[in-house]
């Protein structure tokens, strides 16, 4: 069976990759011609554990074929990015894709919506599809973590709507050749809806964490300690604050059901507090530096992955950038807004180190190495807003140490 998955990012290539090991004749197709490029002669950056490997064997299997364009094939499945323009969902890149796959389309084909979309939207699709041809069309949302994609990729459950039960049928055959998690079946606007819903619950509870957070910072309370002690709470688990909601899911997703409803109340309310995240952060770096020259520890939405994608530290830079000489250190970052430093250099004459991502590198960080740091810097503060660097290390080398939801002293 041959299948054509159009769009090669974080989704795509390692589905289409998974899918040609497991025996199909898969074309992957990105419009982009570097990273066309790039995955052919496998010299694209990831922190995706054995992605590269991966790759590599699906290629040399010959079942993996890279090209910028479509080609006629039985499942066509589309992981091209949903973004959000105006508070509403970007389907532009969607529309394209599909009109791009038109010209290959016969009867019998399935096609398969991976891309995170509003509810009704692949029933649209497919209202406008089977005017010309008789296909069969599903949903079939992604719930992987970055960083850990390909073990997540093959161990989750899965939820898959058909716009019939015939299609829910044939999507399952093809993931059923390596997801071994469940699979359950639906119909495509639940399955939608299903997807939204799970980031939405994961927004919401960020929400009230960083709701928490300054409630304890006006209380004088430790919300880290606070959160810990009520998730000993058998039917309790609050998430962790931080400097912002980032990445291509959770920050977004929510606007995709906000569009569609009225009655989104919380969600919408949870949104705004996570984006007033950015600005608090701001507000208390101005307060606590000294001096203009601020280091930034972690630049990538969340800890440990590379991806830069509506991260919070561009929203404080941005803030910042006017006022302040703002040096960054993220070792796993590809590209981002703002230069890249090497720890040595990001720290230089330093007034203020603030780290914004919970690298476990910043855990790790040993006595040698902070006091390296400790003599490169002109003032000894630091403002952890992840709760992930070892106070007394620091402390140990002069540093005054700050945590957002921290105590005052
Ligand atoms: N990254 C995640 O962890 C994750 C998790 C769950 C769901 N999703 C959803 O999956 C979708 C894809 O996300 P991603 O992170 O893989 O995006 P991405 O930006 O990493 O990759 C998308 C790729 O599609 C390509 N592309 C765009 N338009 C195209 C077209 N018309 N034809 C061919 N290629 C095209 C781009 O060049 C890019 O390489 C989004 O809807 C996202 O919300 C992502």
């Amino acid at each position: 069976m041959k299948v054509c998955v159009i769009g090669l990012g974080y989704i795509g290539l390692p589905t289409a990759s998974i899918l040609a090991i497991n025996g199909f004749e898969v074309v992957g197709v990105d419009i982009n011609k570097n990273r066309v490029e790039e995955i052919k002669n496998l010299t694209f950056k990831t922190t995706e554990k054995d992605l590269l490997t991966l790759v590599r064997g699906a290629i040399n299997s010959g079942n993996l074929k890279i090209k910028n364009t479509p080609e006629k094939a039985d499942v066509f499945i589309i992981c091209v990015p949903t973004p959000i323009k105006n508070n509403r969902c970007d389907l532009s890149y969607i529309n394209s894709a599909i009109d791009s796959i038109k010209p290959y389309l016969e009867d019998g084909n399935l096609i398969i919506i991976e891309s995170t979309v509003p509810p009704g939207t692949s029933e649209e699709i497919y209202n406008k599809l089977s005017k010309y041809k008789n296909i069969y069309l599903s949903y079939c949302p992604e719930r992987v973590l970055p960083g850990n994609i390909l073990k997540e990729l093959v161990d989750n459950d899965r939820v898959i709507g058909g716009i019939n039960k015939e299609s829910a049928e044939r999507a399952k055959k093809i993931y059923d050749s390596f997801v071994k998690g469940k699979i359950y079946l639906t119909d495509c606007k639940t399955a939608e809806m299903v997807k939204l819903m799970e980031n939405i619950y994961r927004d919401v509870n960020i929400a009230l964490a960083n709701e928490f957070a300054k409630i304890s910072e006006e209380l004088d309370i430790d919300v880290w300690e606070a959160i810990e002690l009520s998730n000993k709470h058998p039917r309790v688990n609050i998430l962790r604050p931080g400097p912002g909601v980032g990445g291509h899911c959770i920050s977004i997703d929510p606007w995709f059901l906000i569009e569609k409803s009225k009655e989104a109340k919380l969600i919408r309310t949870a949104r705004e507090i996570n984006d007033s995240m950015p600005n608090y952060v701001a507000n208390k770096i101005k307060q606590l530096t000294k001096g203009k020259n601020i280091t930034i520890f972690g630049v990538t939405y969340k800890g440990d992955v590379d991806d830069v994608r509506e991260s919070p530290a561009e929203k404080i830079i941005s803030f910042l950038k006017e006022e302040f000489n703002i040096k960054c250190y993220d070792p796993y970052a590809k590209e981002f807004k703002y230069p890249l430093y090497p720890i040595d250099e990001a720290v230089e004459d330093s007034d203020l180190i603030v780290v914004l991502a919970d690298h476990k590198i910043f855990r790790d960080l040993d006595e040698k190495d902070i006091k390296k740091i400790s003599e490169k810097v002109r003032n000894r503060v630091i403002y952890d807003t992840k709760n992930i660097i070892t106070k007394e290390r620091w402390e140990k080398f002069g540093f005054k140490v700050y945590k957002l939801g921290g105590k005052n002293d």
